[in-house]
């Protein structure tokens, strides 16, 4: 479908739409790019503060995939014509001040009508041009690490069941407010060679993708991964989120061997963390300064599909 989109030659775009990145980069002086980016959906929490703050660290974080400083955001809401005006305050202060936290200013915004509610935001960051992290440089002989657990799409669809305990609704929104502020900026202390943040296609969504973008295979030992507490139980129980299956069905035919944590592979995931790809020799020493990060994996030359699950 993008591939209708007509498109001009334009030197100063670094980074469009043929990558499947997660933003785009515009240059702007040999010293200074932009990289923007737009992010909204809908509640996947109760309480408005909380889903605001959340769409907030979602859409940041894929200006921190490019290696980019957030410094400005437009706000984009779809807003039902009788909805309750404290509920929609509360998403915006929750929102403003995740973006005050990650010294981003909020210029203003957009609102239309509408029967669902859609909130999140246009975030506008900077980056010099040569130190631009793509989802396309991902090398043989890297280790593949990623910054946070997977599990935040089944624990949202066992919340809105009413099967998820408290204490893992609080661990996965506490994961989701993180910002991956820190997992970048610790990143680029780093020969990073490939970055991407995992979201709504699910970990082996955006390792594809990095895969393709990067002409290799990315092995990942599902044994290797980790879940936010209560994902594999809620998963077993039948708790799949719609966004799953689609991931599953559109990634399957990328993908060789099994693992019996597959499901959770495919899991959408909101506000996720880094997928970083780097030199095997640096991994344990960005593990050290920041050891949210762990190692799922490596990349190798190209084995005929672009990833490869090990082990059982
Ligand atoms: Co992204
Ligand atoms: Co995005
Ligand atoms: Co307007």
């Amino acid at each position: 479908m993008l591939a209708r989109i007509p498109r001009w030659a334009n030197e100063n775009v670094l980074v469009g739409f043929d990558t499947a990145d997660d933003a785009g980069v515009y240059k702007l002086t040999p010293e200074c790019a932009l990289v923007q980016t737009v992010d909204f959906f809908t509640p996947i929490v109760d309480d408005p503060y909380t889903f605001g703050a959340i769409a907030a660290a979602n859409a940041l974080s894929d200006v921190y995939a490019m290696g980019g400083r957030p410094v400005s955001a437009l706000s984009t809401l779809a807003w039902p014509a009788k909805g309750d005006l404290e509920e929609l305050a509360e998403i915006l202060r929750g929102g403003a001040e995740k973006m005050h936290e990650a010294d981003c200013a909020v210029l203003g915004g957009h609102s239309v009508q509408d029967s669902e509610i859609k909130f999140g935001y246009a975030v506008t960051g900077v980056i010099h041009p040569d130190r631009i992290k793509t989802n396309t440089g991902a090398r043989p002989g890297d280790a593949l690490m990623l910054t946070k657990r997977i599990g935040t799409g089944v624990i949202a669809t066992a919340l809105k069941r009413g099967t998820a305990k408290d204490a893992d609704v609080e661990a996965a929104v506490e994961s989701m407010l993180t910002l991956n502020r820190k997992a970048c900026e610790t990143m680029l202390e780093y020969d990073v060679h490939g970055c991407t943040d995992v979201t709504g296609f699910g970990l082996i969504g955006h390792a594809r993708e990095m895969a393709i973008g990067s002409g290799v295979t990315i092995e990942i030992d599902p044994r290797a991964v980790r879940f936010l507490p209560g994902a594999v139980d809620y998963a077993r129980q039948g708790a799949i989120p719609g966004g799953l299956k689609n991931n599953r069905e559109f990634a399957a035919n990328c993908v060789t061997g099994e693992s019996e944590f597959d499901d959770l592979l495919y899991d959408p995931q909101t506000s996720g963390g880094l997928l970083i790809s780097l030199p095997e020799a640096e991994a344990g020493k960005l593990e050290q300064r920041f050891p949210a990060a762990y190692c799922i994996g490596r990349v190798t030359e190209s084995q005929g599909k672009p990833i490869r699950l090990l082990g059982r």
